[in-house]
């Protein structure tokens, strides 16, 4: 077996491929990781045949509808998976066959009605269902305490004791641990009766996750995260300096239409020297009449530099292609003592 974890923050990716026939299967996949995976993927000499969520996630955005469709190569998930992109939808005990690996599916409810474990010879991949020290929360949408007991006593806890565990979950920097390690060990396990495990685990008063609905919206229902629509935009505009803008305005022609998208609020409070003003929310709807000339130059800003690059993306997409962005924002632009105005 060809192995590689991958660990980003507390999450844990699995690459795992076939040895003979180099074809392998990718495990729950973050999205900020592509190219990583894509990399070692490489550096191995396989091809990701699979991309497999364990569960539904509520606190990282999965990487693998992104994966599937530049690879195009299916999304596998449990039957039960909200998400409509899933293409393979695997129920209890079904395998996949990745060469001559066989990845075994145990549906593992109670941190998710979906999650799932996956049995690969001498390993099992937990997903939050069984973590390093501890299991995953059940008091996240379709999380149930009585079911994560069942999934746990009844089912992963009687896998092999050798087994390693690979979760999909680990904040303290382990890579794995092993089944009898865990029943012996792990503390939440040790409330073997039903009542005392159910009873722990409502009363673990965590807080909710950071980005929880936008993890949701994004892993159940293929949306885009905020990062990936301000990667997208920023990939199609180019940018100029807040040193370079300061230094033309100083000279007094710019040869920019610098346009302010911020709030009328602020923009009044103080903007650049010249600027124009045309909040965002009105851009579309009123761009033919602000901004005649769709060969002007064009430099958005707004408070962060964040706004500014959507803004100017949506210039480029509707025919201003010499829209730019400001390298910064207008708070940067004020701390740094550049010219102001609040002239209309
Ligand atoms: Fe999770």
């Amino acid at each position: 077996m060809i192995f590689e974890q991958v660990a980003t923050g507390g999450c844990q990716s699995y690459l795992v491929g076939c040895e003979t026939s180099r074809v392998a299967a990718l495990i729950d996949p973050e999205l900020t990781q592509i190219d990583r995976y894509l990399g070692l993927a490489a550096r191995d000499g396989l091809r990701i045949r699979y991309a497999i969520d364990t569960h539904t996630h509520a606190d990282h955005f999965s990487a693998s509808r992104e994966l599937a469709q530049r690879l195009e190569i299916p999304v596998v998930a449990h039957q039960l998976s909200p998400a409509p992109y899933v293409d393979l939808r695997l129920e209890d005990g079904e395998l996949l066959q990745v060469g001559s690996l066989k990845i075994q599916a145990l549906h593992t409810p109670g941190h998710t009605r979906d999650s799932m474990c996956l049995v690969c010879e001498d390993r099992v991949f937990t997903g939050d269902t069984l973590l390093i020290g501890g299991t995953g929360r059940s008091d996240l949408p379709t999380g149930d305490p009585d079911a994560l007991f069942d999934s746990l006593f009844g089912k992963v806890l009687k896998l092999p004791p050798e087994m390693l565990v690979f979760p999909a979950h680990d904040y303290k920097g382990r890579s794995s641990s092993t089944i009898g390690a865990e029943i012996e060990a792990n503390p939440r396990l040790q409330k073997r009766e039903r009542s005392a495990f159910v009873d722990m685990m409502e009363h673990l008063n965590l807080s909710a996750p950071t980005h929880l609905t936008e993890a949701l919206r994004t892993n159940m229902n293929g949306g885009k995260t905020v990062t990936q629509l301000l990667a997208e935009a920023t990939a199609v505009v180019p940018f100029v300096s807040m040193t370079e803008l300061a230094r033309r305005v100083e000279g007094g022609d710019n040869g920019f239409i610098v346009l302010d998208v911020r709030e009328r609020d602020a923009f009044a409070a103080g903007h650049i020297p010249g600027a124009k003003h045309l909040p965002r929310g009105q851009l579309e709807l009123r761009v033919d009449q602000e901004l005649p000339n769709p060969t002007a130059r064009i430099l958005t800003c707004c408070e962060f530099g964040r706004i500014s690059v959507l803004a100017a993306a949506t210039l480029r997409t509707m025919g201003f292609r010499h829209a730019s962005a400001l390298d910064g924002g207008m708070k940067a632009w004020r701390e740094a003592g550049l010219p102001l105005t609040t002239e209309a």
